[in-house]
């Protein structure tokens, strides 16, 4: 293999950082920021895209700044490039990007990179019923082994785990819109101008109450166009859900455990899943606690619950929802 120059990295680099766009994010925020210098991409996170009453712990930023990192680093696998990845890098001014991307070629092909990168654009949170089909657990277990590389563990809440999962979001959604602050921010993110090309547009948000499928009650979005799929033979939603645990609380863990909680998504999309990410039930503290004491336990911590599903096979292909433009999020450092 040719050894690139500098300017073929930067092109890489520069081509990644468009398909990273396309990760998620709590609100469809976007909260990520991009510096690409002569020899490596420094990630940031965008302060005046953090959602302060809903994520008062800043846990959600750090997931979705992840979920563009793994994003990236799927992009860039997928055209043989490896990938040298420190996280909280201390850089020569003494600022801390979240982590620093080096790349050379790669001498053997990743087996994940282009299962994932050809599920990008494939991906978007879908918030209607699925299907009565059931998850098999060996899908489930191949989910589990897309998030360990990240130190993410998938908890899959069965039986009494899954009451109290189900309990827990039920009450976090009756809560967290009586929090300060909170029905402005959701206002904010959901009343987005065009130009904005961010937040959750009506075409992702259902129409009707508060979706609520068998026990489970999922965050409450205002006035969407978003249609249930017309009713099957089964209409018993057979969705599963899991719990993605971190390795810690510190920031490094939680940006890993947005890593992971793409790879998950990224692999059931591969899969033929629909997905939810649901963080709702995690920030509000109660309920919070309650899912680590009696799902997960005390060792590590919750970040997000998945809703997994086989989507309804009526249902119609939901529209991407927006992103911003490349340049938005990418600048070039200056020269040292
Ligand atoms: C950390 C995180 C938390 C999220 N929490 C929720 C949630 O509680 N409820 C929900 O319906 N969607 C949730 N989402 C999904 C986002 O709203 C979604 O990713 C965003 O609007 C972009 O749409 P897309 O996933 O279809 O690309 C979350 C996503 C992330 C990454």
């Amino acid at each position: 293999m040719s050894t690139p120059t500098v300017g073929t990295e930067q092109a890489a680099l520069r081509d990644a950082v468009a398909r990273a766009l396309r990760a998620p994010s709590e609100h469809n925020a976007q909260p990520w920021r991009w510096v690409l210098g002569t020899d490596h991409l420094d990630l940031h996170v965008d302060p005046t895209r953090r959602l302060r009453f809903t994520d008062e712990r800043g846990h959600g930023v750090l997931l979705g700044c992840g979920a563009a990192l793994h994003h990236l680093r799927v992009a860039l696998g997928d055209r043989g490039w490896h990938t040298d990845v420190r996280h909280q890098p201390e850089d020569r001014e003494g600022r801390r990007p979240l982590a620093r991307v080096r790349i050379r070629p790669a001498t053997e092909a990743d087996p994940w990179a282009r299962r994932h990168a050809a599920a990008i654009d494939q991906r978007h949170t879908d918030r209607r019923r699925f299907s009565g089909r059931s998850v098999p657990t060996t899908v489930l277990q191949e989910l589990d082994d897309a998030a360990r590389p990240f130190g993410g563990v998938l908890h899959l809440a069965y039986g009494g785990h899954r009451a109290v999962v189900a309990d827990a979001m039920r009450e976090a959604a009756e809560r967290q819109p009586l929090q300060e602050g909170y029905a402005a921010e959701l206002d904010h993110w959901t009343h987005r101008y065009a130009g904005g090309h961010d937040g959750i547009p009506a075409s992702a948000r259902l129409d009707g109450p508060p979706p609520s499928y068998r026990d489970l009650v999922l965050r409450w979005f205002p006035r969407g166009t978003l249609r249930q799929p017309r009713a099957g033979a089964d209409e018993r939603d057979a969705s599963v859900l899991a719990v993605l645990t971190a390795v810690d609380d510190s920031p490094v863990s939680v940006l890993r455990a947005g890593e992971a909680l793409s790879a998950v998504l990224l692999e059931a999309t591969a899969q033929g899943l629909g997905t939810t990410p649901i963080t709702q039930v995690l920030e509000v503290s109660e309920t919070r606690e309650r899912v680590r004491h009696l799902v997960v336990g005390m060792h590590r911590p919750p970040v997000c619950v998945l809703r997994l599903g086989w989507p309804e096979p009526r249902s119609a292909p939901l529209v991407p929802t927006p992103r911003r433009p490349l340049a938005q999020v990418l600048t070039e450092a200056p020269p040292p």
